[in-house]
């Protein structure tokens, strides 16, 4: 039996509405508190987006649950200094998340030119609202496996240069060069459970994997080890960070398939897995519960959870709203569960 201080996911994709209630208590099951990504359509861009977007949230959670969304808001090439401010001063927005217009889903109102934001960044910088990167590069001539790379070297270095101040997490990052980077530069970064479990064979396996499909795309072996070793280094500024994202089946198993990997359903037990094979459990409750909240600069969680060395079978889907979803290793095996309580 593992017992942990209560974790937080640092990137979680909710979506809204009837999808949104058939996942949220996943994630509410097992984590204190979320951020919440703003990539709806259309996103959640103001302040009075991100506050309509949590009473969403708060309504739809079951019963009795102490889950705190933390609400983000999307960054445009039009958000003001003053909506920044006002972000700041709501006390429910905690962080402004940074897309390159096209680089994944739901991004297109995203950011076209990250210097047209300077000022938005600057005010960031000022009242300490951290900024969220996507840290993918959208030019079609450079290859997807390289997008995080070039990012670093046409975007997140000058940015870092420029505005030396700013609270930066590099979300999701799937190569050794963000780790260095991250080591070098004191940033945050968040690292997903499917990134520190696959590499890209996964992709390919036996087939086309849809389900194993996610941007930035699962990277070489080599990454995957830098990925974890940074995951168990004890360095704060690596923390947990699902980026689990749900899409119907049929929008995954298509011609041309949405990305995006759905881990909620067994989030924390999916680290649970990939530090127990790196032989680093005891590693584990700071890079899940407490470096995020220290990064943040919120408290840590007060109340524990439990994870015992138990077997159960994921199912081979769950519901989402008129549709179904496929979770991570749908129809295998898990060796942790989260004890009940
Ligand atoms: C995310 C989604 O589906 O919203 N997809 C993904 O592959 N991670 C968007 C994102 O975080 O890139
Ligand atoms: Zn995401």
């Amino acid at each position: 039996m593992l017992t942990l201080i209560q974790p937080d996911d640092w990137h979680l994709h909710l979506r809204d509405g009837l999808p949104m209630k058939d996942v949220l208590h996943h994630t509410a099951s097992r984590f204190g508190r979320a951020i919440v990504m703003p990539n709806l359509r259309p996103p959640v861009a103001k302040v009075a987006d991100a506050l309509a977007y949590r009473r969403r949230i708060l309504d739809a959670l079951p019963a009795g649950s102490g889950f705190e969304p933390l609400m983000t808001l999307y960054l445009t090439d039009n958000t003001s200094p003053e909506e920044i401010f006002l972000a700041k001063r709501s006390g429910f927005v905690h962080a402004v998340k940074y897309y390159p217009a096209g680089a994944t889903t739901n991004s297109d109102s995203g950011v076209t030119d990250i210097s047209i934001c300077h000022d938005a960044l600057e005010a960031m910088s000022e009242c300490g609202m951290p900024l969220l990167v996507h840290g993918e590069v959208t030019d079609p001539l450079v290859d997807v496996f390289d997008r995080e790379k070039v990012f670093i070297e046409r975007v997140l270095s000058p940015m870092k240069r420029r505005h030396g101040k700013l609270k930066i997490v590099f979300e999701h990052i799937t190569t050794k060069d963000a780790v260095d980077f991250v080591n070098e530069n004191g940033i945050g970064a968040t690292i997903t459970a499917h990134h520190l479990l696959m590499n890209r064979n996964a992709l390919f396996s036996g087939g086309l994997r849809p389900h194993h499909y996610c941007l930035p795309v699962l990277k070489r072996e080599c990454h995957r080890r830098a990925l974890m070793e940074a995951a168990i280094s004890g360095n704060p500024k690596f923390f947990l960070g699902t980026d689990s994202a749900p899409h119907s089946r049929s929008s995954k198993e298509s011609s041309c398939g949405c990305a995006g990997i759905y881990t909620s359903h067994a989030a924390i037990e999916f680290y649970a897995e990939a530090f127990e094979e790196a032989g680093a459990l005891d590693a584990l409750e700071a890079f899940a519960s407490f470096n995020g909240a220290d990064f943040y600069g919120l408290p840590r969680n007060e109340k524990k959870i439990a994870l015992v060395r138990e077997e159960w079978v994921v199912p081979e889907s769950y519901p989402f709203g008129d549709e179904t979803l496929v979770p991570l290793r749908a129809g295998g095996r898990m060796a942790w569960k989260v004890a009940e309580e």
